[in-house]
């Protein structure tokens, strides 16, 4: 059983050093466990190139660990101070548009540049001799949140260096690599490696070949310099090894990087979120803005658990107004008890409150804390207590394995992000839209990986939209004894970004060809009979299959053969629910309609009801307020 605490992120290098000692009584005494630093202090740590000051970051680790705190240890990476920029004037960032993104704020590296690679070797082995066997730090950070402010991609010269090793490697010729892309098309043929350019700023789109080849480098990038630290941190200490991932970041893929770590780490800010990364309509953004999207965290708080092996954390927990959504309202009072509650159902083993105090300085002296700028308890503050006193009455527990897995697929993502087809068809979306209309059925859910051999624990798999079937997946696909949802888009391009003959979907066990896909004005949606609507994209099968849905016209909108069903559109919820609906009654899968905007999650020990609507609610006999969390043993 999984052991659960709270922490908290500090920057001692932000507060004089007499208030250190302090800081630390009042963490212990608010229950805290975790405290996370370091990760932004490389100009305190070296202030100028191989110069370097340990002697407050020892006292301040010291400090803590007095206090029966135990650190983790964030490399500084991610703050590259200015006398580095000075060293490597090209190690910086390029955008899409080919301009630089300067020093003054942070993440301003460029993932392939070689220098730069060495330097943060460098700095990490240097943290790692000195503090890998200190017996206060017990867990290190990689940098911070990879990706994060559009990063993972970048158009330099760099890249575009490593970028053609990379191609070199994967296609061996450049006849190949023509023959992948179908190069012939408007004559875009190579004669060599070291013609291929970054695929920006071209005249018109360039190949969604070569754009999904740059992704995938790309990602590789980030995969490999992660590693690079991890190697380093490895040769020092057994610590386990974290890396903080964001909200809706795709642009690498997290179960590549986490194959190389411990803890699976996110830093989930449900109001930041709500405003500045989901599409919802504003009377529903009106009813949320001081909750979160009632399904947005439990998503991440999933597909985190499945990245690396199982352990995983909550990084940075938001504990009041953020300072970098378009409105930063203050969470209803109870939101953050509710947060960290909903995090634990989800089998987090820790969550960290970022941050400690307001900082009054610099750019986020918006962003609240624990504690506020001068030091008195901020409203956070009450609910951490109140969920370390209560941590201390549940005690230790897990989640509980779901009965439904739906797969999550980084690659899917850039399919659609590269060539969608439609503005509204975004494959993050359409698994969201998935997840949540079976989280109205009260419905725990694990995420699946794309290459996962074995299905067999799950009564359901989805897939919608994964683009490229991987053969482990149809192996395991065509083994599994549950019900497949595919649908729509699953198994639509091949691995080198082509239409696949055999068409599409072309799923074991299913004789159905997809004749034709159109996406849909948002003013355009066909009504299902029994209900709902297709919207954004719709596909014309031409199958043999029983049809299980159609469309107002008599369109096939749902086939199905055996246990394998193909959904040749995007339902709404209303659709998808009534789907679910029938899937669940035949595979003997327990429902429980949730009013609305109350989401449930279970655990071994317990059922966690979380209401996030704006109205109080009854759940099981119990009145649960606005805010509230209700548990009973299951
Ligand atoms: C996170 C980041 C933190 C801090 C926080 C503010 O994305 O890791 O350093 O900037 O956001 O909400």
């Amino acid at each position: 059983m999984t052991k659960r605490f709270l922490g908290t992120c500090y920057y001692p290098e932000h507060w004089p050093r007499e208030q250190w000692a302090d800081d630390a009584r009042r963490m212990t005494e608010l229950g805290l466990t975790w405290i996370r630093i370091g990760e932004f202090a490389w100009s305190r740590i070296e202030p100028n190139f191989g110069e370097f000051d340990f002697e407050w970051l020892d006292t301040a680790i010291e400090t803590l660990g007095a206090a029966g705190l135990k650190v983790v240890l964030g490399t500084p990476t991610a703050t590259p101070p200015r006398w580095m920029v000075d060293r490597h004037p090209d190690m910086l960032s390029i955008d899409e548009n080919g301009d630089v993104r300067k020093f003054g704020s942070r993440r301003h590296y460029c993932f392939s540049h070689q220098g730069y690679r060495k330097e943060s070797v460098r700095i990490t082995a240097k943290l790692a001799e000195r503090y890998g066997q200190n017996p206060h730090v017990a867990a290190w950070q990689t940098d911070n949140e990879f990706g994060c402010h559009d990063t993972t991609l970048s158009y330099s010269l760099a890249a575009q260096g490593q970028f053609r090793r990379w191609l070199e490697n994967r296609y061996e010729s450049p006849q190949a690599l023509n023959e992948a892309w179908g190069n012939v098309f408007w004559s875009m043929e190579y004669d060599t490696f070291d013609q291929v350019e970054l695929p920006n700023q071209t005249v018109t789109k360039s190949n969604p070949a070569h754009r999904m080849a740059f992704r995938r480098f790309s990602s590789d990038q980030v995969v490999s310099y992660n590693k690079l630290q991890v190697d380093e941190i490895k040769k020092h200490t057994d610590a386990p090894i974290a890396h903080n991932y964001m909200g809706r970041i795709t642009e690498f893929d997290h179960f590549k990087v986490g194959d190389d770590l411990e803890i699976s780490s996110w830093d989930s800010y449900p109001l930041g979120f709500l405003e500045d990364r989901i599409e919802e309509t504003e009377e529903f953004k009106h009813a949320h803005s001081r909750q979160g999207h009632p399904d947005f965290q439990a998503f991440h708080h999933d597909i985190y658990r499945a990245v690396g092996n199982g352990r995983w954390w909550v990084m940075e927990q938001q504990p009041g107004p953020v300072n970098w959504a378009p409105y930063n309202p203050a969470p209803l009072p109870g939101m953050v008890r509710l947060w960290s509650w909903e995090a634990l159902a989800h089998g987090a083993e820790s969550v960290l409150y970022f941050r400690w105090r307001q900082a009054p300085f610099a750019q986020e002296q918006m962003h609240s804390g624990l504690l506020r700028p001068d030091s008195e308890n901020a409203p956070a503050h009450h609910e951490a207590l109140q969920v370390a006193k209560e941590l201390q009455e549940i005690g230790d527990d897990d989640a509980v394995r779901a009965d439904v897995g739906i797969v999550f697929d980084y690659e899917s993502d850039w399919v659609t992000d590269i060539l969608p087809q439609g503005d509204t068809n975004k494959y993050f979306d359409l698994v969201f839209d998935y997840y949540r209309a079976a989280r109205k059925f009260g419905l725990s859910i694990d995420i699946v990986k794309p290459n996962a051999t074995d299905l067999s624990d799950y009564k359901v798999v989805m897939l919608p939209g994964v683009a490229t079937l991987s053969d482990e997946l149809r192996a395991a696909i065509d083994k599994f004894d549950g019900v497949t949802i595919a649908g729509p888009q699953t198994n639509s391009k091949t691995n080198e970004f082509s239409i696949p003959v055999p068409l599409p979907p072309n799923l074991p066990g299913l004789d159905a060809t997809i004749e034709c896909v159109e996406s849909l004005r948002p003013s355009e949606q066909p009504k299902v009979n029994g209900g709902g609507h297709v919207q954004r994209w719709l596909e014309t099968l031409d199958t043999n299959a029983n049809v299980a849905g159609e469309l107002e016209n008599g369109k096939a909108v749902v086939v199905r053969q055996s246990n394998m069903i193909y959904v040749a559109g995007w339902l709404d919820q209303v659709g998808l629910a009534n789907l679910f609906k029938q899937v669940c009654t035949e595979t003997d899968i327990a429902i429980e309609e949730m009013p609305a905007s109350v989401r449930r999650r279970d655990t071994d020990g317990y059922k966690f009801y979380f209401n996030y609507g704006p109205t109080a609610q009854t759940i099981s006999g119990h009145q649960v307020e606005p805010a509230g969390v209700h548990w009973e043993k299951r």
